[in-house]
């Protein structure tokens, strides 16, 4: 084949060696608008896994390649003045001029014809001569924006501001160096990746960039100020840059996200940065180009496959990966991006809440990397949590809550789920099985399922309720034994469906209105959920004056069954929730209208309910934080507002779940995918939170404790096929201090064996 590489970058140059070394029949150009040994940037970092697969493509040029290599384990985040050091890292870097001298070599000597200063025209019709043209032109491709529309792209312009720089100070870490100044947080990301040079690139919002008058300075004057910032770390180092000719003046950039739906029209195909970028702190653009390139002269070179069948299959390998990438890269983007909202964190939390930050590391991940430094985390964990007083080194999820008066002794939560099962509101056999269970299983709090303060406020026949004394007794009875029989305290949330209200069994088409026996129902205005249920009626003041005494009446019930906490309903479009959203809220009186108007009423009855309930108990509300409808619903941003309204009117926690507040949400799914909100609720209101959502592993729960996303975790479904989840964990994680009842100890110990014996053997087969 004659194939033409637009641009002589990884991608171009990787690409036309791989397909020499399938065929050297091939007739590959590669085309570099810049002279050779001009280029942007100063190293590059690898992992392991990317050695592997270059090793098994080429040995020759990998084998340069690793020789070359700067090896280091450990990441230095400088924070306040303190030096976090973590080991076990192993990354792998070198420069990019020279990986680019090594690849230019090594494709001369495989016969590849390199061009350079060759700046190439997408218009020019030289192109139509070639069988294929490699759109390898890098993340500002020309071949790509000349058909954009075919290629389908989709650019999304980051916030922060960063300038890739580089320093002859030799780093013996990868450092993260945070500085705090009169305009705002400014960061360098610093590694070494040759023996006398390692790369500074330093970031900072668009606001403090501003601030600093970045916009206005020369490029000497704009590393002037940086190497003034960074003058601690730099030792008498001067900094650098080498891509003013490339980038235009001084060099700062916005990260451009890109992605492409289509990766080839025409005879032209996208490969590595023209296709899709990563964003520069999880460092894998480099490695998808090579990827990219591998794949495509695999599909390229195999007998029988068709060129479009060849081109299918690398589309649909590679996007792939590199969606699971993009993935990652987001968090890590929008962590810096969001920056200021973990200032506040102590310098070993800010660390450890960086170096999770891609949700590609866990807690369980840095135990292997560093066992020591993430047992300095645990302690400094328990000893927050019990005020001085454990010295414990363990897994966060174990560690103690103090709400109030009241302490939970542990942070794992079985969240609120509604049984269906109850005949008249009263919990009956099933919900003392269910509910005792689940205490014994080891959750350091149980919740009730939605219990619904009147008979109109339930979503379905089977809802409980706290209405009438058959309800105290019954629950009171299952408070009872939780209490005596385990160490979990138990929480009653309670609830009214408003427009939600009147419909099946959860399983037998829940959100769909009854066959027959329909109650008429109320909600802030009259909007259906769907077209097949009902109208709700608009709640006039007296209604409201009612529904909020039927909650503080429910209240005074919870206090004679013995309930340590209570938990307010306020999500998942009933009948709070309904006057919060404004997807739900038509109204035009002073409940309606601004987000202060349409929290007026949830406040007013979390307020009697608060009054009604001990000083000395806490309250929690349970709100969706997004309704996953843009800016037409609630945001993420109002999420904070609304959590700081409860707080201010005596709410303790706030239960951070999403949506469920209009029949066409269209939420995205994915592991631990709420946290994210409570993470903003939690370090932006500065307040404590509970994240629900797709959690199912301890290590989830360890993660999201220990980098301060959450204050309690809350596990639904996983309960409901395990009940012991928390009893398991501990067998698992070979934590020993968790009650257990007496008559199972047995179990868990023999558990515990098992677990670590064939976790042992694991390793030992891993190490043959
Ligand atoms: C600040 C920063 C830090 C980074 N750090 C890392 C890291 O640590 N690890 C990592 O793996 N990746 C890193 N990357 C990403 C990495 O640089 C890219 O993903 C990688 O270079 C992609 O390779 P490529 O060949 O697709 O594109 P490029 O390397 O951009 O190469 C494209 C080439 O095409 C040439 N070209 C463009 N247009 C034309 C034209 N019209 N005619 C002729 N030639 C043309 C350009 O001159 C260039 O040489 C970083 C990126 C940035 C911005
Ligand atoms: C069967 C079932 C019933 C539920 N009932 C309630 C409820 O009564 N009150 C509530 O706030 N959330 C309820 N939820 C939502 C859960 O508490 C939780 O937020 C959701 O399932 C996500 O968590 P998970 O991924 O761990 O299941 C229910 C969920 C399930 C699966």
């Amino acid at each position: 084949m004659k194939i033409a590489c637009i641009g002589g970058g990884p991608a171009g140059l990787y690409f036309a060696i791989s397909m020499k070394l399938r065929d050297s029949s091939h007739d590959i150009q590669v085309f570099e608008r810049n002279p050779p040994g001009v280029t942007f940037g100063w190293g590059v970092v690898f992992s392991d896994l990317t050695v592997d697969n270059i090793t098994r493509n080429d040995p020759a040029s990998a084998a340069t390649i690793t020789q070359e290599f700067a090896h280091w384990d450990d990441i230095d985040v400088h924070f306040k003045g303190e030096t976090i050091t973590s080991g076990g890292h192993g990354f792998i870097g070198i420069g990019r001029k020279r990986l680019l001298e090594i690849l230019r070599d090594r494709a001369r000597e495989l016969g590849v014809a390199l061009h350079f200063n060759a700046e190439c025209d997408p218009g020019d019709p030289k192109w139509r001569d070639f069988d294929l043209v490699i759109a390898s032109d890098g993340a500002n491709s020309r071949f790509r924006d000349a058909r954009a529309k075919a290629f389908r792209v989709d650019v999304d312009v980051r916030a922060n501001k960063f300038v890739w720089l580089g320093t002859s100070k030799v780093f013996d870490a990868f450092t993260f160096a945070f500085e705090e100044t009169e305009h705002g947080w400014i960061w360098a990301h610093a590694y070494r990746f040759a023996s006398d040079c390692s790369t500074f690139i330093v970031e900072c919002s668009e606001e403090t960039w501003h601030r600093f008058g970045f916009d206005r300075m020369s490029q000497e004057e704009s590393i002037a100020a940086c190497e003034k910032l960074f003058a601690r770390y730099l030792d008498g180092h001067s900094l650098q840059s080498n891509a003013s000719h490339l980038l235009g003046s001084a060099a700062w950039l916005n990260f451009r996200r890109i992605k492409c739906e289509r990766w080839s029209a025409g005879n032209v195909i996208l490969l590595g940065d023209a296709a899709h970028t990563a964003h520069f702190s999880i460092g894998s653009g480099t490695k998808l180009a090579l990827e990219d390139a591998i794949k495509l002269a695999d599909v390229l070179n195999r007998p029988g496959l068709s060129l479009e069948a060849a081109l299918d299959e690398y589309q649909a390998e590679r996007s792939l990966e590199v969606l699971k990438l993009q993935n990652s890269a987001r968090n890590s983007t929008e962590w810096f991006e969001t920056l200021e909202r973990y200032t506040h964190f102590e310098p070993l939390q800010f660390a450890y809440s960086l170096l999770t930050r891609s949700q590609r590391i866990s807690h369980e991940n840095l135990r292997l990397r560093d066992r020591e430094w993430l047992e300095t985390v645990e302690r400094w964990f328990w000893k927050r949590a019990t005020d001085g007083k454990s010295n414990k080194t363990a897994p966060p999820m174990f560690a103690p809550l103090k709400l109030r008066d009241l302490t939970v002794e542990n942070r794992i939560v079985v969240s609120p789920m509604d049984m269906y099962s109850a005949v008249d509101g009263t919990p009956n056999d099933f919900h003392f099985v269910h509910y005792g269970e689940r205490a014994i299983g080891g959750a350091g709090l149980i919740f009730t399922e939605m219990t619904c303060v009147s008979p109109e406020g339930r979503i379905s026949p089977g809802c409980t309720g706290m209405w009438n004394a058959d309800h105290v007794a019954a629950w009171k009875r299952i408070v009872d034994f939780v209490h005596a029989q385990s160490k979990a305290k138990i929480c009653l949330q309670l609830g009214h469906s408003g427009g939600k209200g009147s419909t099946g069994l959860g399983w037998e088409g829940s959100d769909l209105p009854l066959a027959d026996g329909n109650w008429p129902v109320v909600a802030a205005s009259n909007v259906q959920w769907s077209p097949v249920n009902q109208v709700p009626k608009p709640m006039t003041r007296a209604d409201m004056d009612q529904v909020r005494e039927q909650f503080v009446a429910a209240v005074r019930m919870g206090i004679e069954a013995g309930f340590d906490m209570i938990e307010l309903h306020a999500a998942h479009g009933y009948l709070l929730s309904g006057f919060i959203t404004p997807l739900q809220n038509r109204r035009t009186d002073e409940y309606g209208g601004s987000l202060e108007n349409r929290l007026r009423y949830p406040l007013e009855v979390f307020a009697a309910m608060r009054a009604a309930w001990p000083s000395d108990r806490p309250m929690s509300v349970r709100i969706s934080a997004t309704d996953w409808a843009g800016e037409d619903g609630i945001t993420p941003e109002d999420a904070v507002l609304i959590g700081e309204a409860f707080a201010r009117e005596g709410a303790d926690l706030i239960d951070v779940s999403a949506g469920q507040t209009w029949a066409g949400q269209e939420p995205v799914y994915g592991r631990m995918f709420q946290t994210p909100f409570s993470d903003r609720v939690r370090n932006e209101g500065k307040l404590a939170t509970m994240a629900v959502g797709n959690i199912y592993e301890p290590d989830h729960a360890n993660s999201i404790l220990a980098a301060g996303r959450a204050d309690l975790v809350a596990l639904a479904r996983p309960h409901l096929v395990d009940p012991f989840w928390t009893l398991r964990a501990a067998a698992q994680l070979d934590y020993r201090d968790i009650y257990c009842p007496p008559q199972y100890l047995n179990g868990l110990s023999q558990l515990a064996r098992n677990l670590k014996r064939e976790a042992e053997a694991n390793t030992a087969a891993l190490r043959v």
